[in-house]
This record gives structure tokens, sequence and C-alpha cells, in this order.
């Protein structure tokens, strides 16, 4: 049987979908069935929505009970260390065979990982799992597409993509993409001790991000270039913690400094997926950007 944590968010639900549209049979751990019906998991074919944290150990416990593959994944937050090699100690004492942690690489050619905490983290994560004894595998996408659709309400409404990126370049993965990828591994395993790295198939400016979601709207899009101090208060603004708000400031200050990205394909040549581009990504989602 396999397992899927953090089932509830960005990621972890479209991997579920996935994994019901393939009729792969999974446990979804999530943290509140009245949040997992909103969104549909709980009638999922094949998949069976089981309540937890995975910080608490008899939860996790009886979720893993009967498990042999894990796919570890949890939000970007403080804590994201601590939750996940406790969880991986679990997977340990469970008897689970394989854990894939959904990780994360930024595109940035030179990005250091230790300047930004949650590419840190993840990093240490994945220390603490290769010194598991268990079997791993990491999945390592960079930026998600999905991310531009929180600026989705601010370009229908006023025709800007208003984010202090400068002109450096980033190389957004798709979500459908990565999931594709991550179904194949909790299907059929193997790639044990590799590190897959994804990106998207272009390295963009925000100039050619803005004029894609313009093309898939017909409406004009432009990127406007702002400083940090506004994008801060958006981000407060919008509920935001003023933790996670400093951790993007860390990778700003990194992804500014390394404005050139790489594109790196290997892993969606190697699992068989056409990678997505930016422009396909807008078209699919061209309602939430006009609003
Ligand atoms: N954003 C990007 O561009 C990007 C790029 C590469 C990698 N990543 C990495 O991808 C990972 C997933 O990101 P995401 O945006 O899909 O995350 P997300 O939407 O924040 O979802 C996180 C999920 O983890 C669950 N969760 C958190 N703590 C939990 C706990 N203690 N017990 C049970 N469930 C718990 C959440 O449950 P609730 O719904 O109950 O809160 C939610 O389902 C992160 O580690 C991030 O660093 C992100």
């Amino acid at each position: 049987m396999i397992l899927v944590t953090g089932a509830t968010g960005l990621s972890g639900q479209m991997i579920v979908r996935e994994l019901a549209l393939g009729r792969v049979p999974a446990k979804a751990l999530i943290r509140s069935m009245g949040k997992a019906s909103a969104i549909g998991l709980d009638k999922l074919p094949g998949i069976e929505t089981v309540e937890g944290d995975m910080r608490a150990g008899d939860d996790v416990k009886a979720a893993l009970d009967g498990v042999s593959r894990v796919l570890l994944i949890s939000s970007a937050s403080q804590d994201m260390r601590e939750t996940q090699c406790n969880f991986i100690d679990l997977c340990r004492q469970a008897g689970v065979q394989h854990v894939i942690k959904f990780s994360g690489a930024e595109s940035g050619i030179g990005f250091d990982p230790a300047k930004f905490r949650f590419t840190r983290m993840h990093e240490e994560i994945e220390d603490h799992l290769e010194g598991s004894g268990l079997a791993w595998t990491h999945l390592r996408p960079s930026q998600f597409m999905q991310v531009y659709l929180r600026e989705a309400a601010a370009i229908s409404r006023d025709g800007e993509l208003r984010l202090p990126f400068a002109d450096i370049e980033l190389a957004p993965v798709a979500i459908e993409d990565i999931a594709k990828v991550a179904c194949r591994l909790l299907r059929e395993g193997g790639h044990e001790s590799e590190s897959l790295d994804m990106t998207g198939p272009e390295a963009l400016t925000m100039n050619e991000v803005a004029g894609r979601i313009s093309a898939a709207t017909g409406r004009p899009v432009r990127y406007v270039a702002i400083g940090w101090d506004e994008r801060r208060s958006a981000l407060l603004g919008g509920g935001a913690s003023a933790d996670f708000v400093d951790a993007l400031y860390e990778q700003l200050q990194e992804r500014l400094s390394r404005p050139r990205s790489r594109v790196h394909l290997a892993t969606h040549d190697a699992f068989g997926v056409q990678p997505t581009s930016f422009a396909e990504f807008a078209r699919t989602y061209a309602r939430a950007f006009s609003g």
C-alpha cells in the first residue's frame, strides 16, 4: 500500500488525483476531514483518507499500517525539518520500505541552498532520510508554475504582474508534470538512491511570464518590477506569517544574485512526461487569470 502525506496541499492534492485517475489504490493522510471533503478527496476512487497529524506518533503509526511506500510532503514552515525527520523515523519503525521525499531545488544557476531556509531544510531532511536505512528517492522540483495563480487577482484587476524579481529568469515547472512522475514512482518503485531534479522547459523573465499570461487571456498583462517593501506588505496583508515572509526575502536575495536559470528536463525524459510549457499552463488556467 502507498501513503501520500500533505494530501490537501497544492502538490499533494494533485498527486492524489493523479493516483485516482490511474486507479492506483492509496491512503491520503489529511489533518482535517472537512478540508478533504471540501476539495473532494474523500470521493476519489481507490483513495482512502486517513485523518492524522504527522507530528503525532499514534496517528502516524495507524496511518502507516500496511504501507510499503510513502510520498513525504508537508508545508514549507519553520517545523518542516522536525516534522519530516520524525516522520521518517516512524516510517523505519513501521517497516516502510521506500520513502519518496518531495523536496525542492532552485533553477537559478549557482543558487546556494544554504542561503534559503527551506532548500536548506530540504537538504537536511534528505540527509536524514539517506542515513535512515530506508530506500529513498528525492523528487526536487523548481518553482511551481502554480505560484503565479497567487497573483491572479491583481493580474485580472489591474493587468499587472507585480513582483520584486527585477529582470531575473526562473524555470517554473507545472505541478501536473511532477504529479505524473510521483505517481509512477509510487506505483512502480525503482529510482532508489536517485535525486530527480525537475524544472520547466524554459527559463523565463517576468516580462515573458506576463506576456504568456496576456496571450492566454487575450488581455494586456505587464510585469511591474516592484521593491521588497511593497511585496512584503502585500504578503503580510494576504495573511502570510512574518517567518514565511522572512524566508521569501532570503530566497529573493539569492535569486537576484543568481539571475540566470538552468533548464533540467532529464526527469521528464526518464519518465516519458511531456514538459508543460508556461504558455500551455497559462491557457489551462486562463479563467483564473481573467478573474
Ligand atoms: N512553492 C513552490 O514553488 C515549491 C517548489 C518546490 C518545492 N516546494 C516544496 O513543496 C512542498 C509542498 O508544497 P505545497 O505548496 O504543495 O504545500 P502546501 O500547499 O502548503 O501543503 C502542505 C500540506 O502538508 C500538510 N501538512 C503540513 N503539516 C502537517 C502535519 N503536521 N500533519 C499532517 N499534514 C501536514 C498540509 O495540511 P493542511 O492542509 O491541513 O494544512 C497540506 O496538506 C513544500 O515542502 C515546499 O517547500 C515548493
